[in-house]
This record gives structure tokens, C-alpha cells and sequence, in this order.
């Protein structure tokens, strides 16, 4: 019922979609912008196709600086949520981090979100929280 495909191009209207549903969207989820990421971070980011539609019901951007790994956008529609869709996006994404040599990954949680997080057996460093600056404009 649920296919999983490394996100390409083909994917990126349908995911702008879902983000606008779900996690929102800002000026780095340009195309041109998305296409970069993938490209630099080869198959760490996935998509949840839903077999009866075509439709991307699902999706994460994984990505390493080599040292850590890092997850943004993980969304699920919300018609198919508790399905285990997040979960597997993130294992998949993981494990794809895990063949590179990654060894940890981190991920900026949204309010609401702590007890998934913690499902799929993540933990919240208490020592860690996180400053952004930006460095040029867009
Ligand atoms: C967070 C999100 C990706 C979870 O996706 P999902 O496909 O519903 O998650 P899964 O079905 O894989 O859930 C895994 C486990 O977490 C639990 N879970 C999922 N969402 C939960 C929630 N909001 N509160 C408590 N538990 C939750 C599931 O019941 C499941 O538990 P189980 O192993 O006992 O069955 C989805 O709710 C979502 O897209 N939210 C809006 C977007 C968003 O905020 N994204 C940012 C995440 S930081």
C-alpha cells in the first residue's frame, strides 16, 4: 500500500505540498534550493508514495556534514498518520547515514512532537539547544 522511493525532482511539487500542510514551508524549500540539498546529500532523504493515488504522503530530508547527521521536514498527511510512515522515514534516513560512518543524528523538534520522538526511541540532550543566525539574505 506504501512505497518508499529516494526523493528526486519528480517528487519536490507534491512534498511543497505537504510541507504547506504540515511543517510550513520558508525560503530554503525552493526548488532550486531542495535540488542542491539532494544532490549534496545523496540518497538520505525519502518519500512515502501511496500506492492507489501516486500521491507523496510522506517525507524526510536527511543530510550530514560528515559528522552528524541532521533530519528536517519530516511530515506525514495527516489522513495517514499512526501508520508507522514517520518511523520508517526516519530508519530510512538513518540507515542510510549509518553506511556513510555516521554515528549520531540530530534533528530541531517541533512543539507537540516529544512523545513520537521518543516512540521511536530518540532522546532529548538536556546540555543542547540551538542558536541559528542567518548569513545572507535571500
Ligand atoms: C510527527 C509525525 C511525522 C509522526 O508521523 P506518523 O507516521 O504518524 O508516526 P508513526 O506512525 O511512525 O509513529 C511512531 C510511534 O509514535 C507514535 N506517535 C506518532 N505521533 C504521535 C504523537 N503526536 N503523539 C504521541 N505519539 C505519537 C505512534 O503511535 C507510534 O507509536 P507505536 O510505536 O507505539 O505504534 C506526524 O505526526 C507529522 O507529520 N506531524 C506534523 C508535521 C510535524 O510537526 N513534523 C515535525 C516533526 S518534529
Amino acid at each position: 500500500m506504501f512505497e518508499y522511493e529516494v526523493m528526486t525532482a519528480q517528487h519536490y511539487d507534491d512534498a511543497v505540498t505537504l510541507w504547506e500542510e504540515t511543517v510550513g514551508t520558508g525560503p530554503n524549500d525552493r526548488k532550486d534550493e531542495i535540488m542542491k540539498y539532494l544532490e549534496r546529500n545523496g540518497s538520505m532523504s525519502y518519500v512515502c508514495i501511496e500506492g492507489t493515488t501516486g500521491k507523496v504522503v510522506g517525507t524526510v530530508l536527511g543530510g550530514t556534514d560528515g559528522r552528524h547527521g541532521y533530519l528536517y521536514h519530516l511530515a506525514v498527511n495527516i489522513a495517514f498518520r499512526h501508520k508507522g510512515i514517520g518511523r520508517t522515514l526516519v530508519n530510512l534516513s538513518t540507515g542510510a547515514m549509518k553506511k556513510e560512518g555516521i554515528h549520531r543524528c540530530v534533528a530541531g523538534v517541533k512543539d507537540g512532537n516529544d512523545d513520537f520522538w521518543k516512540k521511536i526511541g530518540w532522546e532529548k540532550p538536556g546540555r543542547l539547544n540551538i542558536y541559528s543566525v542567518v548569513l545572507q539574505k535571500q
